[in-house]
């Protein structure tokens, strides 16, 4: 039999609450058994870009909501700073449930990062929720968001700043449109870099939301 993926779990609908309220019952890959909970995607029904990050993080496992931790504090301020309103984005991630290791009993839980089965076991939420919203613009922050959709080998340093497009795959098969697509680095790596690099960091990701902002039809802006 094949593995298990969530595509055995994800119903055929739009609705991104119904979506959302389903993906709390998914058992397409281990993550599900020490996650406190699914955190799906969040924000406007009607988003015209949607961000993608990695995964949830112990704040947002606890809260059921994306980047609502340290790296959604950072995001909020380079959303602002790149001219960009919250309310006009959805934000998700490529893994819907924390994956963590917890070194000693009661210290905190250590993120760890999904490994390719799991995003790809995970990838059907993710495309889903895109056939939900058909935004115009897509932009994937960090590596695993990046590698979901445009493959295993896709290095985000070469391409940032570029306007690319979903490559036509066994999942993204069922997306009848065709958004544009950009990568920048995960916000959380902007807070984990030398502090000497850190501005600099954040200005590239302010930068680099700008041009995917540029990418939207300009009636909309
Ligand atoms: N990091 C992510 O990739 N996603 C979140 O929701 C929080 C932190
Ligand atoms: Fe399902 Fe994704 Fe959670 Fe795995 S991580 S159980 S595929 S929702």
């Amino acid at each position: 039999m094949a593995a298990p993926t969530a595509a055995d779990f994800v119903p055929d609908t739009t609705d991104l609450d119904e979506l959302a309220a389903s993906a709390q019952g998914c058992k397409g890959c281990d993550l599900y058994l020490d996650a406190t909970q699914a955190v799906f995607g969040a924000g406007s029904a009607e988003a015209e870009m949607v961000l993608v990050g990695e995964q949830p993080g112990d704040q947002e496992d606890k809260a059921g909501a994306p980047f609502v931790g340290p790296a959604g504090r950072l995001l909020d301020r380079a959303l602002v700073a790149a001219g960009i309103e919250r309310d006009r984005l959805y934000v998700t991630n490529a893994v819907k449930h924390f994956k963590f290791t917890l070194p000693e009993r009661g210290k905190r839980r250590i993120h760890k990062k999904p490994s390719r089965t799991e995003v790809v076991a995970c990838r059907p939420w993710l495309i889903q929720e895109l056939m939900a919203l058909q935004p115009d613009v897509v932009v994937l922050m960090g590596a695993t968001a990046a590698q979901s959709l445009l493959g295993s080998t896709f290095r985000l340093t070469a391409h940032r700043r570029e306007a690319l497009s979903l490559p036509r795959g066994a999942d993204t098969d069922i997306l009848d449109f065709d958004p544009r697509v950009t990568v920048t680095v995960h916000p959380s790596s902007v807070l984990r870099g030398p502090p000497t690099e850190r501005e600099k960091a954040f200005d590239a990701l302010v930068s680099d939301l700008r041009f995917a902002a540029g990418l939207l039809p300009q009636t909309d802006r």
